[in-house]
C-alpha cells in the first residue's frame, strides 16, 4: 500500500525528504540510494548539502542515478549526470568510487544497461529509492506502455515527457537558444533502471509537487495496477511513501478542514 504524506508546501516536501534520507544514512552509513533528477528534488538536495555541512556523513554511501538521456555530453544542460554533480555530489562527500551513473555517451546503451544492473546487484540493491513521477505516471524513465521491463533498458521517451522536460529550465538557464533550437537539441531516448530494481528497493520515497502531477498521483493511489501508469506498480510495494504538496495531492486551494487536519 502507498502511504500519502500531505505537506503544506513544496519546500516542506524537500525538507521532509532530506530528513528521511538523513535518517536512512545515519541508521545505515553504507546505505545504497537511488537518486532522482528534475525540478522536484532540488530542495531535498539543497537541504542534504546543509545537513552535510552540519556533519551528515555520506562517505560510506553508494548512489545510483535512476536514469539518463542517451547521447548527451556532461556539459549539456539536459545531462542528469551534470545535474547530480551540481545539486548533490559537489555539496556532500559521496566517494567518487561509489557514485554510479549511466554513461550517456557509451557506444552500446543496451550493454551499458546490463552493466548497470550488474553494479546494482553487486551493491545489494537499493536501500532507499527516491523517486519523482512524470505527469504521465512514469517512474524514472519507465514510460507508459503495453509492457514494462524489470531490467534496466533503453527507452524512447513519450511525447509528453519530451515536451515537459525540454521546457523545464528557466529562460535564463536556456541562454539565448530559440525554442526551435531547444526542441531539435533535446534527446529523445534514455537509459533507465527498470521497475525490477525499483520494486526490489527496501523502501521507496516518491516526491511530487504541483498540479501537473495530481492526475498521476490520484491514479497511482486509487487506480488499478497497470503498465499504462508505471507508478501504479508501486502499489505492490510494502514500504512506499509519497510526499506531496497540496497541489499534487489534489487538494484545491480551499482544502476542507478535514484535509487541512490531515497535513503532516
Ligand atoms: C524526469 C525524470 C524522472 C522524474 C521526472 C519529474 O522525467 N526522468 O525521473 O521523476 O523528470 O521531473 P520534475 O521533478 O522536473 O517534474
Amino acid at each position: 500500500m502507498i502511504k500519502l504524506v500531505r505537506l503544506r508546501t513544496p519546500a516542506e516536501v524537500g525538507l521532509r525528504a532530506a530528513q528521511i534520507v538523513a535518517e536512512t544514512v545515519e541508521r545505515r552509513p553504507q546505505a545504497v540510494l537511488a537518486l532522482p533528477t528534475g525540478n522536484t528534488p532540488r530542495g531535498m538536495y539543497k537541504e542534504l548539502g546543509r545537513l552535510h555541512d552540519q556533519g551528515l556523513d555520506f562517505s560510506g554511501v553508494t548512489t545510483f542515478m535512476l536514469d539518463e538521456y542517451i547521447g548527451v555530453a556532461k556539459d549539456n544542460r539536459y545531462s542528469f549526470t551534470r545535474y547530480l554533480d551540481e545539486h548533490f555530489y559537489t555539496k556532500v562527500n559521496v566517494s567518487p568510487a561509489r557514485r554510479h551513473g549511466f554513461d550517456s555517451l557509451c557506444a552500446d546503451p543496451e550493454a551499458e544497461c546490463r552493466r548497470y544492473d550488474r553494479a546494482i546487484a553487486e551493491a545489494g540493491g537499493f536501500d532507499l529509492a527516491i523517486l519523482g513521477i512524470g505527469s504521465n505516471g512514469h517512474v524514472a524513465f519507465n514510460e507508459p506502455g503495453e509492457f514494462f521491463s524489470l531490467a534496466s533498458h533503453t527507452q524512447r521517451l513519450a511525447d509528453d515527457t519530451i515536451y515537459r522536460n525540454s521546457g523545464r529550465l528557466t529562460r535564463e538557464e536556456q541562454g539565448s537558444d530559440s525554442e526551435a533550437g531547444l526542441a531539435t537539441e533535446f534527446p529523445t531516448n534514455a537509459m533507465t533502471v527498470g521497475m525490477g530494481a525499483v520494486l526490489n528497493a527496501r523502501s521507496l520515497l516518491m516526491l511530487a509537487t504541483g498540479e501537473a502531477k495530481s492526475g498521476a498521483i490520484a491514479e497511482m493511489m486509487n487506480g488499478r495496477v497497470t503498465t499504462r501508469l508505471p507508478a501504479s506498480l508501486l502499489q505492490i510495494h510494502d514500504d512506499c511513501s509519497v510526499l506531496a504538496d497540496p497541489a499534487a495531492a489534489g487538494d484545491s486551494g480551499n482544502a476542507s478542514a478535514e484535509k487541512q487536519d490531515s497535513y503532516d
